[in-house]
């Protein structure tokens, strides 16, 4: 597949724009204090996936942080932006802010109107190679806060764990909380395999409700093969028999090494290998 011809588009507040025309008051609460969520949204064969899952979380993330904005306008905005890129496969990001204010800590007396930013970009898949040939990550502590299920764009221990992974040469960083259970990547979810048993950290505000980990975990149940949602340590992850991660733009991506240790003999697992020829199978057939 050549590049396809397209260009970068902005959304802001109502209006589209090339990228590089696109900006944001110094006084906006999201660029002042993170004060707003985020969403990302990756096409396939053009069209956007997931999208009443990515609207429902985005939904509940403002809620959970009181932005009151309803994004059931969204959709058909996304379709325009990706139309308008000329992308054959875009990635879509989406910000909502509280808005701009002087700033001060609490929220504005009069609530300023949400930021409401979209960019939509080619899409760039990981290497297929990685897919094929597994993954290095590293492990490393959990500094997140104790909010994980807001999709927040307050990202700092995210980026930190993941420049550690840059800077190892591996593709993520496990993040471990204070009891020693991983939570999930930095940017991913986390899965492990058992005994023929995949098992996932359960829901709930120390995770992220990842999209990818939820349509895995459909998938999982669908091929018979037994799917326990519970935490586990990193002494359990370096034990696994497979490990593979989940994400809008990972999709599932086998495990080979974590830290100093070899995973499923250096190579992407039987069961990994299934799970995501299933998935590939099943979003192609969406
Ligand atoms: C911390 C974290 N976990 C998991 C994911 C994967 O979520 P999704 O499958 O919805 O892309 C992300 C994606 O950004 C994330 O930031």
């Amino acid at each position: 597949m050549g590049a396809s011809p397209g260009e970068e588009i902005a959304y802001v507040n109502g209006e589209f724009m090339p990228l590089g025309e696109a900006m944001i008051p110094i006084e906006d609460r999201g660029f002042q204090f993170a004060d707003g969520v985020y969403e990302v949204v990756a096409t396939y064969r053009g069209s956007p996936f997931a999208i009443e899952e990515h609207m429902q979380r985005l939904q509940r993330s403002l809620a959970e942080i009181r932005i009151d904005h309803d994004v059931s306008s969204m959709p058909p905005l996304i379709e325009e932006g990706i139309k308008r890129s000329g992308f054959d496969e875009a990635l879509v990001y989406i910000q909502i802010t509280r808005g701009v204010a002087p700033r001060h800590h609490e929220f504005p007396a009069q609530p300023p109107r949400p930021t409401v930013v979209m960019t939509v970009k080619e899409l760039r898949r990981p290497d297929p190679q990685l897919h094929a040939s597994g993954v290095k990550v590293i492990s490393t502590p959990d500094l997140r806060w104790k909010r994980c299920d807001i999709k927040s764009i307050a990202l700092l221990p995210n980026i930190l764990a993941k420049q550690l992974a840059h800077e190892a040469k591996a593709y993520e960083a496990l993040l471990v909380d204070e009891e020693g259970y991983v939570t999930e990547g930095s940017s991913t979810s986390s899965f492990l395999v058992q005994d023929d048993v995949v098992c996932t950290t359960p829901p709930s505000s120390r995770i992220l409700p990842s999209i990818t980990r939820s349509v895995l975990c459909e998938i999982i149940t669908e091929l018979g093969i037994t799917l326990e949602e519970k935490n586990s340590t990193l002494a359990d992850y370096l034990a696994a028999d497979e490990v593979f991660l989940a994400g809008t733009t990972t999709e599932a991506m086998p495990v080979i090494a974590i830290d100093d240790a070899i995973i499923s003999g250096g190579e992407p697992g039987p069961l990994t290998r299934k799970i995501r020829e299933a998935f590939v199978d099943s979003v192609r057939n969406r």
